[in-house]
């Protein structure tokens, strides 16, 4: 009797609840397939962690997620794209099946913002250890090296974010004083280098202006994607058909469930995860 081969999900990976409005905007272009998340929300934030740690949590997530059939996996946190990705893809990823793939959130936005910039002065804001790797700088300037890239580290929105403090003042206040010294160096892009600040798109409109061109991870990647699975169709076809979207969390599951499904717009049913 021939075996039946098993089809692959795709997955995402973040340090917390941020990356579920990447997933959002990926379910939303590609219905047909089938996906896991897993949130970190035991260790997160992971903004302000050495290198070293970031890396070795982020190959856990990875070695999980392979582990739930996962033919691709998505690291959807921007530090652990920046801090850990170039190294999984070139040592770790050599241990598992070769047509296993692993994307990050850098490049696509990095690509979009070059293509937008008229006047080559593209800001970036991020997290501490985002903004410390220097990797925006690294992949803009490989796609253009005459770009101008004046990053900022908001190490305050991530957990203004958490708490659900979106519309407050006190958030208002702090984006402001972070904005203020790019809009200084005459910007006409603004990279939203981590998955929280998307949520804060409206927010950080409303302070740089109309003029400004945003890049949104959330709106970016879905676009990359699909032209990712059609250049790579020996890959797409592997994929399962069967759509869903499994919900892992290494925090308590109902506590992922409670703030992640405000930005996931209802209830999910929440596994836990243990990373090893
Ligand atoms: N997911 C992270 C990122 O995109 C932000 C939260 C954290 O610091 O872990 O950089």
């Amino acid at each position: 009797m021939l075996k039946k081969k098993r089809r692959l999900r795709i997955g995402v990976f973040d340090s917390g609840f941020g990356g579920l409005d990447i997933l959002r905007f990926v379910v939303r272009a590609l219905p047909t397939y089938e996906y896991v998340y897993l949130g970190d929300t035991a260790r997160a934030p992971y903004g302000h962690r050495s290198q070293k740690t970031i890396y070795t949590f982020t190959k856990q997530a990875v070695r999980f997620l392979f582990q739930q059939e996962c033919g691709i996996v998505i690291i959807a946190c921007n530090t652990a794209s920046s801090e850990a990705l170039r190294k999984i893809q070139t040592h770790y990823l050599k241990r598992f099946d070769e047509k296993k793939k692993i994307l990050g959130v850098l490049i696509p936005a990095a690509e979009e913002a070059t293509q937008k910039t008229s006047n080559r002065r593209i800001g970036v804001i991020a997290t501490t250890a985002t903004v410390a790797s220097n990797a925006f700088i690294r992949e803009l300037t490989k796609l253009d090296p005459g770009v101008q890239v004046f990053q900022k580290a908001c190490p305050l929105l991530v957990p203004l974010v958490e708490e659900g403090k979106q519309n407050d003042q006190e958030t208002h206040i702090v984006l402001e004083k972070y904005l203020r010294p790019l809009l200084r160096k005459n910007i006409d892009t603004l990279i939203l280098g981590c998955t929280h600040y998307g949520i804060l798109e409206q927010n950080v409109r409303k302070i740089i202006g109309p003029d400004i061109k945003i890049i949104s991870e959330a709106k970016v990647v879905p676009e990359k994607l699909k032209k990712y699975l059609k250049k790579h169709s020996d890959l797409e076809r592997t994929l399962s058909k069967r759509p869903g979207i499994r919900f892992y969390s290494t925090g308590h599951p109902a506590k992922f469930n409670l703030l992640g499904s405000k930005l996931w717009g209802k209830t999910m049913r929440v596994e836990k995860a243990v990373l090893r």
